[in-house]
């Protein structure tokens, strides 16, 4: 017998994109799970698990830049659409995120 598991997602609204610096990224938590969401200097959105999955260092202080996001504690260098890592073995849970009409991020979680 096999089982197929599912993982249920909703539309969250993290609040207005005002709140994340270009170029920077930001921790919020939904319901006890954390996330990143990440404001690209060309005003591009990506969303991703918070603590990276090396040595739980916290993403939203890593450097962002073209789209990818090097981690502040060993460096690991992710790809912020994929999350894969560029020079590494690890990868990161990414996460839909949009914009909505009046500003704010909304994040598939
Ligand atoms: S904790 Fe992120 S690279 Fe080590």
């Amino acid at each position: 017998m096999s089982s197929t598991a599912s993982v249920l997602t909703s539309l969250v609204t993290l609040g207005p994109v005002s709140a994340i610096p270009e170029g920077e990224g930001r921790t919020y938590v939904v319901d006890g799970r954390r996330l990143a969401v990440f404001r690209g200097r060309d005003g591009a959105l990506f969303a991703t698990q918070a603590d990276c999955p090396h040595k739980q260092g916290p993403l939203a202080d890593g450097l962002l830049g073209g789209g990818t996001l090097i981690c502040p504690l060993h460096s690991l260098k992710f790809d912020l659409s994929t999350g894969k890592a560029l020079n590494g073995e690890c990868s990161l849970q990414v996460y839909d995120v949009t914009l909505s009409d009046s500003g704010q991020v909304m994040v598939e979680f």
